[in-house]
């Protein structure tokens, strides 16, 4: 799983994190793009959460997919911005902090790789999830 010296001092704050890996045949990538994936939706969820809350992370096989859920416990996406997300340059970040194309990277290598992803966010619980198939 990526996240560098930054995400660890991001944590520190008081983020607690649940891994839950389920075992998964190995899949045809590109590992460092999958990881700037992970690395850029746990970002996003370790900012949504402002230094306290939970992050869970849980990988496992679904059919002919592995799926892969980042899941933050922060305020949630308000359902009017969800359709934009994805744009690139689309962000509720100060400037400075947010050039908003994280997710827009996040899509183009998901598409490189025949996945999906899914969003479901409330108040309290935001699921990303990455669908990817098996080969
Ligand atoms: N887990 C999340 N919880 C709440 N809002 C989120 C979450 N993930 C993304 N968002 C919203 O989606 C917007 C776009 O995210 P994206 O990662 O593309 O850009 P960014 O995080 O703003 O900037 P960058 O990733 O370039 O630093 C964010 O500004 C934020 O409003
Ligand atoms: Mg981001």
């Amino acid at each position: 799983m990526g996240g560098g010296a930054h995400h660890h001092n991001l944590l520190k704050q008081g983020i607690e994190v649940i891994r839950d890996f389920q075992p998964l045949p190995e899949i045809l990538c590109y590992p460092d793009e999958l990881n700037q994936v992970w690395t850029n939706l746990i970002h996003n969820a370790i900012q949504a959460m402002e230094g306290k809350g939970q992050l869970q992370v849980r990988a496992y096989p679904q059919g002919s997919e592995a799926v892969v859920e980042i899941i933050d416990s922060g305020p949630g996406i308000p359902a009017e911005l969800r359709e934009r997300i994805f744009e690139p340059f689309f962000t509720t970040k100060p400037a400075g902090e947010g050039s908003g194309l994280g997710l827009d990277i996040v899509r183009r290598i998901l598409d490189k790789h025949q996945g999906r992803i899914e969003v479901e966010s409330q108040p309290g619980r935001t699921c990303f999830r990455i669908l990817l198939p098996l080969s």
